[in-house]
């Protein structure tokens, strides 16, 4: 989703932008532009497309100033084009948006009617042009004027004409950082942005204004006040923000996994045993149903969350999209209903509306986040923080498998609790999971054997992934992935139901992913995979080692490690995101920015 970036400092301002935008491009965009306060006012370049089409822009206009704000878009009102894109304004003010203003034809038309024209169709220009309308010298008394009539979300960054020193920023429900250095200070979406140049950072609470200048930050709450905010320091560096020789931020951070899963697993073990001691003891009380919301890969996360939960701890757990969930009026039992939000960015706007929903219905509400003081971490009652670090790629890689360690953690901990399994038996699982690092580098260290694969099925149009139980919530995993970076049409689809419609598309030599690894279902799945076989398919198997009659039922395989089944979707995803990256790159697609897609989805 859009990305902002501002900087006021002694600098000369727009390679400061340049840089920050190219750092916030994993977000995804479709447009860029820069405007910096120049010696003849404000000054604005922007061009759709690729940042390489801005810098050339910019290069040409010699912008030269030290206070400048810079955006990137992910086009929401609007195609993408020059003129949609940010920054938008008049001659008195610039400013750049993330997020959706709902009520923007309402404001439009009252500003039309007083004379205002506008250049663009979004929302955003609605928004700059009431500020502009509200202002009458005091960029502050403009922003608390016009920001109760905006509906919808926003992070604002702001630029005056008339105040050369000055960024003004603001937020409700969209991320705004602002970073604090000696040689200037910044406002952002996020911190990779600010990296090269500080780790000290200040996070904005709804409605909070800063006013950043180039040795002070000074924050106003809604009403007017001063507010004194606490200066936070990024736990990573730039390395973690960089490629670190690998090809693509997915494979870095594929590789980075066994790193990941330590060190979110490590420090909930105490005596072999899982605790979360960041969570009250009596947390889990009388709990007699769980949700776990959540989007996309974060949900399937969840989906393997309800099966661990299920079998071990006999608790009856609902799995549910946010954006549904939202919407279908749940029946909520504030006693005993916990709502789990699984979210890596901690962002995702549907999860946050989702929280807030449960919250208000008095819910205990638990979040499983990887962005350390992202929205959702500060508005649960409680988090558990997986630790990936920080995930660049648009397609989620490591943040998936962290998340389904805690899953398994807090199944086997509500287990445990409920004493619905020996503490022996939790014992051997935990020691188990431990293991799973291990196994993932053992994974690793095949990635030709999944590049063969990979290979074999580049061309396809189609490709069905199927499985049962766990293997049905991996598949739906590794079909989002295939489709996410290689284009590849793909569904996941649960093996004993492609009989009721969809073997229908199953034709010749149409690839067939059949996921086989839990022992009471392999026999079942062979009968689905001699299904698709006697159509044709071109079967490939993944199953654990010493599974049965490989050779005579798939046409390629792959075999995980001997080891626990309960833990299989952790390597099993491993083998499945190695197999989506090197369709995507076979095909010559953009393997860290798929087209259409957003990092951090900020919009409903
Ligand atoms: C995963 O590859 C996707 N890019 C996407 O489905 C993502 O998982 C989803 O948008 C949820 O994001 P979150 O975890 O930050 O809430």
């Amino acid at each position: 989703m859009c990305g902002i970036v501002g900087y006021i400092g002694e600098r000369s301002c727009a390679e400061i932008l340049l840089d920050g935008l190219s750092k916030l491009e994993y977000r995804g965009y479709d447009s860029a532009g820069i405007s910096v306060l120049t010696e003849e006012g404000i000054r604005t370049v922007k061009r759709r497309g690729r940042l390489q089409n801005l810098r050339g822009a910019v290069e040409t206009a010699k912008l030269t100033g030290n206070c400048g704000i810079g955006h990137t878009r992910w086009a929401t009102h609007g195609e993408p084009s020059d003129r949609n894109s940010h920054p938008h304004g008049t001659g008195r003010l610039s400013l750049v948006h993330n997020g959706i203003i709902e009520n923007y034809l309402g404001i439009r038309e009252m500003l039309e009617r007083r004379g205002y024209v506008f250049e663009s169709e979004t929302d955003t220009e609605a928004a700059a042009k009431l500020i502009d309308f509200c202002y009458k010298g005091d960029p502050l008394a403009a922003l608390r004027e016009a920001l109760p009539v905006l509906r919808g979300s926003y992070a604002f960054s702001v630029i005056f004409a008339d105040y050369p020193g000055k960024i003004f920023a603001v937020r409700r429900d969209s991320p705004l950082i602002v970073g604090l250095s000696e040689e200037g200070n910044f406002t952002a979406s996020d911190i990779p942005a600010i990296l090269r140049y500080t780790r000290r950072y200040l996070l904005l609470d709804t409605d909070e204004i800063a006013v950043v200048e180039r040795e002070r930050v000074t924050v106003f709450d809604v009403a007017g006040n001063r507010v004194e905010k606490e200066v936070k320091t990024a736990d990573f560096d730039m390395g973690a923000a960089e490629k670190g020789g690998y090809p693509h931020f997915m494979l870095k951070e594929i590789h980075e996994q066994p790193k990941a899963l330590r060190d979110t697993i490590q420090p909930r073990l105490e005596d072999g045993l899982p605790r979360f001691s960041e969570l009250p003891d009596d947390f889990f009380d009388g709990i007699t149903k769980i949700y776990i919301v959540a989007c996309g890969t974060a949900m399937h996360a969840g989906l393997v969350g309800r099966c661990a939960i299920e079998r071990y701890a006999g608790i009856p757990v609902e799995v549910d999209l946010a954006s549904e969930f939202r919407y279908r009026e749940p029946l909520l039992d504030p006693e005993h209903h916990l709502f789990v939000c699984i979210t890596q960015s901690g962002e995702t706007a549907d999860s946050l509306a989702a929280l807030r929903l449960a919250k208000a219905r008095g819910v205990r509400t638990l979040s499983v986040v990887n962005v350390l003081g992202s929205t959702i971490s500060r508005e649960s009652d409680q988090v558990l923080y997986t630790y990936a670090g920080p995930e660049i790629a648009v397609a989620s890689t490591k943040a998936y498998s962290v998340q389904l360690a805690v899953m398994y953690l807090l199944a086997l901990r509500l287990a445990l609790l409920r004493k619905g399994i020996s503490e022996e038996e939790v014992r051997r699982l935990t020691a188990e999971l431990c293991r799973m690092p291990e196994v993932v580098e053992q994974v690793l260290a095949r990635e030709d054997e999944i590049h063969h694969i990979a290979a074999a099925c580049q061309n396809a149009h189609d490709l069905f992934f199927i499985g049962r139980g766990l293997d049905y919530a991996l598949s739906q995993e590794g079909s989002l992935k295939l489709k996410e970076i290689s284009y590849i049409h793909s569904e996941a689809y649960a093996a004993g139901e492609l009989k009721h419609g969809t073997i229908s598309l199953v034709t010749d030599g149409v690839p067939v992913f059949a996921l086989a690894t839990q022992d009471a279902l392999y026999e079942k799945m062979i009968g689905n995979i001699k299904e698709v076989k006697a159509r044709g398919a071109q079967v490939v198997l993944l199953h654990r080692e010493k599974a049965a009659d490989v050779g005579k039922i798939a046409d390629l395989s792959f075999a995980l490690p001997q080891m626990e089944e309960l833990f299989c979707p952790i390597p099993g995803v491993t083998v499945l995101q190695l197999f989506a990256y090197y369709c995507s790159l076979l095909r010559g697609c953009d393997v860290d920015k798929p087209r259409n897609l957003a990092k951090s989805v900020t919009v409903e």
